[in-house]
C-alpha cells in the first residue's frame, strides 16, 4: 500500500521554533488531503516535510510526489492533497510567463512566485529553480543567488541544472546553509548547448549520470532529480548514491516523481512529452466554463437577483 510520508512529532527531534512565529513542535499533519481549509485561519502549523524526511523515505523504500506550483491557489490544493515537494521551477517562464524556453526567466520574476508557493504551502518543502544565468559565473554568483531566493522567497531550498563541474558550487552552497537539489540528465537550460529535447545517458553514456550523481551527492546535494534518462540507467544512478532522486522521464526506480502541474493536469494545449501521464482535463473544463459565463453576460442571465444587492 502507499504511504505518505508523515513527519512524526512523537518521534521528531525537532523542538519548537525558540523564537517568534516559527513552526510549532508536536503539530503533525494529517495523511495526505487532511487538515483542509483556508490559509490564515490561526490553525496550528503542520509539521514541515523536510530534507531528511525524503531521505528516510528512500532508507524505508517509500516513495514520495512532487509537483510544480507557482502561485498561492496551487500551492495549497497541491500541499492539502498531500504532495510532498513543490516546486517553483524555472518551467514558470514557459508556463507563467509564456516564453518559449526556461532560458528567460530571471531571479526578480521568480522571488515572488516562490514567496506565493512558500506562504501558501504549509507542510510540503518548497524547492525553487535557480534561473539560467544565476549560478553559473562563479559559487559565490550560486551562493548569493540560493541566499536570495531562501532570504526573499522563502524557500525552503533551491535547485540547480548541471553535472559534476557543479560539484564545488554545491558544497559552497549548503555549507552557505542551502540545502541543494541537483538537477542531471537532460537540463532544459542547456537546450541549445544538448541540440535540442534528448534523452541523456542512453548505452556508454550512463557511466557520465552515475558519476554526476556521485559528485553532486558527494559534495552535500540533498537529492538528485533526472530528466528524460533511459529508466536502466536511472536506476543505477539511483543505487549509486544514498540520497533520494527523482524522476521526470526517468522509470519507475527513483523514490521520488515529478511533473509540470499544467501537464499533470492538463491545463496546457498541445502536444504532451511521452513522460506525462494526464489526472485531469482543466484545459477543457476552464475553456467551458468561460463559454457558459460568456454566453450568461451576453444573454442577461448573469447576473441574476441572486448576484444582486
Ligand atoms: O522547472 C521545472 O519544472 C523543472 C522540472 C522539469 C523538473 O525543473
Amino acid at each position: 500500500m502507499a504511504t505518505s510520508i508523515s513527519p512524526d512529532p512523537s518521534t521528531s527531534a525537532e523542538v519548537a521554533a525558540p523564537y517568534g512565529n516559527g513552526p510549532a513542535a508536536g503539530s503533525a499533519p494529517t495523511a495526505a488531503g487532511g487538515d483542509a481549509g483556508p490559509s490564515g485561519t490561526g490553525r496550528k502549523p503542520a509539521a514541515r516535510i523536510r530534507t531528511h524526511h525524503l531521505h528516510q523515505a528512500k532508507l524505508n523504500g517509500e516513495r514520495f510526489a512532487m509537483l510544480t506550483a507557482y502561485d498561492q491557489y496551487t500551492a495549497e490544493i497541491f500541499d492539502q492533497a498531500g504532495i510532498e515537494v513543490l516546486l517553483v521551477g524555472d518551467s514558470a517562464s514557459n508556463n507563467v510567463f509564456g516564453n518559449e524556453t526556461s532560458l528567460p526567466v530571471t531571479v526578480d520574476e521568480l522571488i515572488p512566485l516562490c514567496r506565493a508557493v512558500t506562504r501558501s504551502a504549509r507542510r510540503a518543502l518548497v524547492v525553487a529553480d535557480l534561473p539560467f544565468g544565476s549560478y553559473e559565473v562563479s559559487a559565490q554568483q550560486a551562493v548569493a543567488t540560493g541566499v536570495r531566493f531562501l532570504k526573499e522567497g522563502l524557500a525552503h531550498a533551491v535547485k540547480i541544472e548541471g553535472g559534476r563541474f557543479y560539484a564545488e558550487t554545491v558544497r559552497a552552497m549548503v555549507q552557505a546553509g542551502i540545502p541543494v537539489m541537483a538537477h542531471i540528465g537532460f537540463t532544459p537550460q542547456s537546450e541549445h548547448a544538448l541540440g535540442g529535447y534528448r534523452v541523456q545517458g542512453r548505452g556508454d553514456d550512463a557511466q557520465r549520470l552515475i558519476d554526476d550523481a556521485v559528485a553532486l551527492a558527494e559534495a552535500g546535494a540533498f537529492s538528485v532529480l533526472m530528466e528524460m534518462v533511459p529508466a536502466e540507467t536511472a536506476a543505477a544512478v539511483d543505487a549509486a548514491v544514498a540520497v533520494p532522486t527523482i524522476g521526470i522521464g526517468a522509470g519507475n526506480a527513483t523514490t521520488g516523481q515529478v511533473l509540470v502541474w499544467q501537464d499533470m493536469a492538463g491545463l496546457r494545449g498541445g502536444k504532451m512529452a511521452k513522460f506525462v501521464k494526464q489526472y485531469a482535463d482543466l484545459r477543457t473544463s476552464l475553456s467551458d466554463a468561460a463559454r457558459s459565463y460568456g454566453e450568461d453576460v451576453r444573454s442577461g442571465q448573469f447576473p441574476g437577483p441572486e448576484h444582486s444587492f
